[in-house]
This record gives C-alpha cells, sequence and structure tokens, in this order.
C-alpha cells in the first residue's frame, strides 16, 4: 500500500510554463519545475499529454517559465491552472512580453523568466518531463517567489487531476475561484 502523505511533504515553486507553436500561444500553471544541471544550466517541467501546453512545447521544441512571485493572487493562478487553451485565450487576460524564440512570459506577479531549448524528453504515464538547455533569462525584481505551499495552506488553493502532484484524498481541497469564459472541463 502507498502512503501519499510524504509525498504532499515535497517542496515545490509555483510556474507559468508557456510555449508559441505558429501564431498561437499558451500557458499553463505548473509547480513541477526544477534544476537538473548547472553547467551547461538545464531545467526540466513537467507536462500533462493532455494540456494544450503539452503540444505546444513538443512541436516548437521550446517552453518558457516565468517564475510566480508571492503577490500572484488566485485569479491569475486560476486561469493559468484550470483552463484549457483551446478554448480560451489565457495571455489575452494578462501583461506579458514575447522572447525572441517567440515563447511569452507573464510579466505582472512574477520576479523573473527562463526561456529553455528543449534536449530530451521522458514519458512517464499521463505526463512527459521535457529537459530544457537554459538559452535566456532574466530577473524582474526582488519579491519573493511563491511556493506550492502557499498557494495550498494560504490561498487554501485546488491542484486538478491534471497536476502530476494531485491527490485524491487531500484534506485541503478548495475550488478555484470563479473566472470570465467559458467553463474549464478540467474542473473537478
Ligand atoms: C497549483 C497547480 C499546479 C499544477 N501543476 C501542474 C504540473 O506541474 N504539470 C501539469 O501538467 N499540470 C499542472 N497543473 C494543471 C495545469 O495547469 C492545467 O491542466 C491547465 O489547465 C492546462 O492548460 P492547457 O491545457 O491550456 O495547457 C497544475 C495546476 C495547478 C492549479
Amino acid at each position: 500500500m502507498i502512503d501519499r502523505r510524504p509525498l504532499q511533504k515535497f517542496t515545490y515553486g509555483m510556474y507559468i510554463v508557456s510555449a508559441k507553436d505558429g501564431d498561437r500561444m499558451n500557458g499553463q500553471l505548473s509547480n513541477t519545475v526544477f534544476q537538473v544541471a548547472s553547467e551547461p544550466p538545464i531545467i526540466s517541467v513537467c507536462v500533462n499529454r493532455q494540456n494544450v501546453t503539452h503540444g505546444m512545447i513538443a512541436r516548437s521544441g521550446r517552453f518558457s517559465v516565468s517564475i510566480l512571485d508571492i503577490t500572484a493572487p488566485m485569479e491569475l493562478i486560476s486561469v493559468f491552472g484550470f483552463r484549457h487553451g483551446g478554448e480560451y485565450d489565457k495571455f489575452n487576460a494578462v501583461p506579458y512580453r514575447m522572447l525572441v524564440s517567440g515563447a511569452p512570459i507573464v510579466t505582472l506577479h512574477t520576479n523573473g523568466f527562463v526561456e529553455a531549448r528543449v534536449m530530451a524528453s521522458v514519458e512517464a504515464a499521463t505526463h512527459t518531463v521535457f529537459l530544457g538547455e537554459v538559452v535566456d533569462s532574466g530577473v524582474f525584481n526582488e519579491e519573493a517567489s511563491m511556493t506550492y505551499e502557499h498557494y495550498r495552506r494560504v490561498l487554501k488553493g485546488f491542484t486538478p487531476k491534471s497536476a502530476p502532484t494531485f491527490s485524491p484524498a487531500h484534506a485541503w481541497a478548495k475550488e478555484p475561484v470563479a473566472v470570465s469564459g467559458p467553463p474549464s472541463s478540467q474542473e473537478a
């Protein structure tokens, strides 16, 4: 029998992982971003294969990571964490900047960004782990980064089934706040 409680004690940050494919751009909330190697700098992201963002990263071979700061509101998290890019233009709702490669980064409630070129990927059941070599990066300000713990305990945030860290019996679960636009099929 697997006890999921220790998995809930892992620590994470809060990020918006984005990509551009042709003239379409999209992004998704992710807590599973981390640094893999230092020289050269390599990062990884873990993306559900059903997410719109997954196909965009796979096809374009690039992704960006916008690092959420502690001031990020539930409205912003809800747009990127509970909406499907196929039915909703997420970047219409937030200020953003395009990187040279074309991947967008969110510029409000974020303290920095990293852009990476996909160098390898690993299939892991429902998800793909993309490894990316860092090709561009920058810091916007010195605001503290938001943690997943802060999202769960302070903002009382909910984690959808599509996230790697979803737990079927999580005691703090709370519905996402309402955002404008059509309801997403992912809201559980
Ligand atoms: C706090 C939080 C963390 C999440 N972490 C991940 C993650 O690490 N990987 C993932 O694939 N989805 C994660 N998700 C779910 C995606 O953000 C969500 O499925 C999103 O709607 C996908 O958007 P897309 O279909 O437009 O790409 C997370 C959601 C939340 C709210």
